[in-house]
């Protein structure tokens, strides 16, 4: 298993770029499962969760060619209704070709996703949503099983704004038989490429960026070329690392409308940011605030942002208060960056941080994508040496970390390294 080598406690400076968003490709690539003929999708990142989900469009019978930034997609010939449990184990999102897989064959069977490191993620809100369309559900053998003679138009109101129920509604209801209504459905940037992938191929969806969306079924679909959007939490890993560790640091190619929780959050922490119309400029200003953060869905801060605050805070001048509202057990970075030096407890769903004056470097384990880049922000912070282990949580998440920090002057390089 990979590791990353990190000499912590230099400054940063260049410019960074930011690449496609993993989770609006996610959904668009599961989407093209909907459509005879190619699909091409530009603009996404080469990762261990975008080559997972070309995997399970080849083993639902669609023919994936996916080389420099550009995935084809075409399942014209597309026939297996069935998304296996060694697939879907590795990656949640696999559970998007429900939606899309039940709308074009009109049955489904796809292996419940199981937990991830910080505990269960249900799929209860899918599988009502697909019920209330029309779809017969039952479980067996960990499977889910979806049959349906026609799906029909129907209005679903989510008890949660679910990203990924909002997603698998959408692709299902593109092709029912009269109106969908959504309800609190998710708002998210991604989604709301998604509307507009689906959109351009002929759907009829109205309400994108509203918890309103309405769909008018229509009786086929045409495949597109469509530009993902920028990933705005690989680009607000980035601003945080170049905040926490210091330096003149560009974030290219982000849109900051997507990140306006997070950039208030760095000013009101007394970062100074630079906002410009497709980057962001981060400068060093001497020590920062403590500032509190609870997570929220769209558009308040991101989860996907929470172990990346921590990290931030663990020089900050005093106590913060960072609460996850969304996972509320999302902490397994917590144990990690102990080790490094940083002053945190957990008090139920959130981490309570004291700012120290430095962290230290030491040997630590990625858990998840995201705690991972907490990880590596506390290593980039942290003088001396710190080995990040089992970096292939970061893979699936970030396309290729270490290069792009090397551009800004990290020291930091992958080495193989044994089972750890
Ligand atoms: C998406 O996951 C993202 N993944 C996650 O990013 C992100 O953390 C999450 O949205 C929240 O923003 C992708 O887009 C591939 P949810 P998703 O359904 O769709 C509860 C990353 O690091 N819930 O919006 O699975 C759920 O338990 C990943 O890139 C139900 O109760 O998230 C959670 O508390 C990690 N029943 C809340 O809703 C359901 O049927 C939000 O989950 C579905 C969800």
């Amino acid at each position: 298993m990979d590791k990353f080598v990190i000499h912590g406690g230099k400054e940063l400076n260049g410019s960074i770029n930011v690449s496609g968003a993993k989770n609006a490709c996610l959904p668009l690539m599961a989407a093209s499962i909907l459509v005879k003929g190619k699909n091409v999708i530009r603009n996404v990142p080469n990762l261990r969760d975008t080559r997972t989900m070309a995997k399970l469009l080849r083993i639902i019978g669609a023919d994936v060619v996916f080389e420099n930034g550009v995935m084809e997609i075409d399942a014209t010939k597309a026939d297996n209704p069935e998304a296996p449990y060694e697939l879907v184990k590795t990656m949640r999102a696999s559970f998007y070709a429900l939606g899309p897989l039940t709308a074009r064959f009109g049955k489904a069977r796809i292996s419940l996703p199981g937990g991830c490191a910080w505990g269960p993620r249900p799929v209860d809100l899918h599988l009502k949503g697909i019920e209330k369309l029309g779809g017969n559900v039952t479980l067996e053998e960990g499977y889910i099983n979806i049959e349906t003679d026609g799906l029909k138009g129907a209005l679903l109101h989510l008890d949660i704004s679910s990203v990924g129920a909002t997603g698998n509604l959408l692709m299902a209801s593109v092709l029912a038989d009269g109106e969908t209504v959504i309800e609190n459905a998710a708002r998210e940037p991604e989604i709301v490429c998604l509307i507009d992938f689906l959109n351009k191929m002929g759907a009829d969806i109205k309400g994108r960026e509203t918890n309103v969306l309405r769909i008018n079924g229509v009786s086929e679909l045409r495949p597109v070329e469509f530009e993902v959007i920028p990933d705005r939490i690989e680009a607000g890993t980035y601003l945080l690392t170049a905040a926490a560790v210091g330096g003149d640091v560009l974030v290219d190619g982000l849109d900051p409308n997507h990140l306006t929780a997070v950039t208030d959050k760095m000013t009101e922490a007394g970062v100074n940011l630079e906002v410009n119309e497709k980057s962001i400029r981060i400068t060093s200003g001497g020590r920062l605030k403590a500032t509190d953060v609870r997570t929220d869905i769209y558009p308040g801060y991101p989860t996907d942002m929470q172990a990346q605050w921590i990290a931030l805070m663990a020089t900050a001048k005093g106590k913060s208060v960072v609460t996850d509202t969304v996972y509320e057990d999302r902490f397994t970075h917590v144990a990690e960056l102990v080790r490094l030096g940083i002053d945190v407890k957990l008090k139920g769903n959130s981490a309570v941080v004291n700012g120290v004056e430095k962290l230290k470097g030491a040997p630590i384990m990625s858990t998840d994508i995201r705690a991972s880049a907490s990880m590596v922000i506390a290593g980039l912070m942290a003088e001396g040496r710190t080995e990040l282990h089992r970096v292939y949580h970061l893979d699936r998440g970030y396309e290729d970390m270490e290069n792009k920090l090397r551009g800004i002057g990290a020291d930091i390089k992958r080495e193989s390294g044994p089972e750890v």
